[in-house]
């Protein structure tokens, strides 16, 4: 019996040593996969860079590498070397022509996820060369004897990238579509009627086009307001934002697409005009709320606002409250990586000083620049991130804001957009 219990454990300790080593061996394909799809993902900058996907689409059939390199103006030997990545990576196809020479083709399915102007996923792997250029200093900022941030102006980049990702992606007209369509039976929940009924599809799009009314808190340099106003001309849309710069920049651009439908104003989410109770019939707001230190007032604001059975539209990070449930979640690493690489590093600044916070997209925040509007006293600071944030602070997850708004009366719904990698919390006023 000894003898075979010693064997048993033998078998078992041999079993373990077995697990050990084919989990040993995962991890190191998959180490090998994490590293070849960063190169991957650069070489993919590039080629959107030099528009060489524009150049691949635009032919109807394979080509060879010459010829690709002459039409994108390019010098051969460089294409060659980023047509191989592109196809080991499986972004290009590959195929030999009777004469044995190697041809190259993107397929007509990839063309809008790597050549369109909107909902071009090209243009998102370029936040990743950006990063590298203050990659050496965020090293140093990490040591204990190291700064404490670097200069907001070495992320300058960043804010153009934006600027461009924003317009290609989050508020292209294709998105807009996509989330409002993400809306189940807004029609009916605002009591709008006259609307297509039985076309789900085009319910919350029906609601608009008949003409509702609607607030973008936290606007920003307004192209959802504006797209929103533009795409229906009969819904009146009021877009919001602290900081007055950027206000200016959204009511030129609604000045130059002549836009009669839409008006921008200064105002600080959380406490928003008086008579505006019940006013709006859907309130939308993107990317704003991890940037406010009071979200129990700023979303008790938006339900005080919206009509009784209206809807609100919040927009944030696909990011759990918990470590633990972001566990391989692609949106989590990326937003992850995006606080250690950027939002860290330069709400910390270059002053060896807890710096100020910021808006994202470089707006006012950046170095202080306090809003001119009435905010800036100290005694009126706004309830948004103005202190150096810890890492914690920008990554609570949309657990928090979710449960506010059952609290504040809302009923609530939640979608994935894998492609901006965001949640959207669909948040209907209980009549
Ligand atoms: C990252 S930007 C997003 C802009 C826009 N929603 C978009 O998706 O492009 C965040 C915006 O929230 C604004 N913001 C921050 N706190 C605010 C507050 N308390 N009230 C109004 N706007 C605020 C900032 O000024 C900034 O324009």
């Amino acid at each position: 019996m000894a003898g075979m219990s010693s064997k048993k454990r033998c078998k078992g300790s041999l079993d373990t040593q077995e697990q050990d080593r084919d989990a040993t061996e995962d991890f190191r394909d998959y180490m090998a996969d994490v590293v070849s799809k960063g190169h991957t993902c650069l070489s993919i900058a590039l080629g959107h860079e030099l528009r060489l996907f524009d150049v691949l689409g635009d032919f109807d059939e394979s080509k060879s590498c010459r010829v690709i390199a002459e039409t994108a103006g390019c010098k051969e030997g460089y294409i060659k070397a980023w047509l191989r990545t592109m196809v080991s990576g499986k972004i290009v196809e590959v195929v030999e022509n009777e004469k044995g020479e190697t041809l190259f083709f993107l397929p007509k399915d990839r063309l809008s996820s790597l050549t369109s102007t909107e909902n071009n996923l090209a243009c998102l792997t370029r936040q990743v060369p950006i990063y590298s250029t203050v990659y050496p200093d965020v090293v140093r900022c990490v040591k204990k004897d190291g700064p404490n941030g670097v200069d907001y102006e070495r992320f300058a980049a960043l804010d153009v990238y934006w600027e461009e990702t924003n317009k290609m992606m989050h508020n292209s007209r294709k998105h807009l579509s996509f989330i409002l369509n993400q809306i189940p039976g807004l029609i009916t929940q605002l009591g709008n009627g006259s609307c297509m009924v039985g076309i789900r599809e085009n319910l919350a799009k029906s609601l608009l086009e008949n003409g509702t009314t609607v607030c973008d808190v936290g606007c920003g340099p307004g192209h959802r307001a504006n797209l929103i106003a533009g795409m229906f001309p009969n819904t009146k849309v009021t877009g919001i934002d602290i900081s007055e710069e950027t206000v200016a920049i959204a009511k030129t651009k609604a000045d130059e697409l002549m836009l009669p439908n839409v008006t921008f104003m200064s105002a600080d989410g959380t406490s928003l005009p008086e008579n505006w109770a019940e006013t709006f019939g859907y309130v939308t707001m993107s990317d704003v709320i991890h940037h406010v230190k009071n979200q129990e007032k700023m979303l008790a604001e938006v339900h005080r606002i919206l009509t009784p059975g209206g809807v609100f539209s919040l927009f944030d990070f696909d990011v759990h409250e918990r470590l633990a449930d972001n566990y391989g979640k692609p949106s989590a690493s990326v937003m992850y990586a995006f606080n250690l690489l950027y939002d860290l590093p330069a709400s910390l600044g270059d002053d060896g000083e807890s710096g100020e916070g910021h808006g994202h997209h470089g707006e006012v925040f950046a170095h202080g620049h306090a809003p001119d509007d009435g905010h800036s006293g100290d005694d009126k600071k706004p309830e948004t991130v103005l202190e150096g944030h810890s890492l914690e602070e920008v990554c609570e997850g949309f657990e928090k804001p979710m449960n506010i708004l059952r609290k504040v009366g809302f009923e609530i719904e939640i979608k994935q957009i894998a492609e901006t990698l965001e949640c959207h919390i669909i948040a209907t006023k209980k009549k």
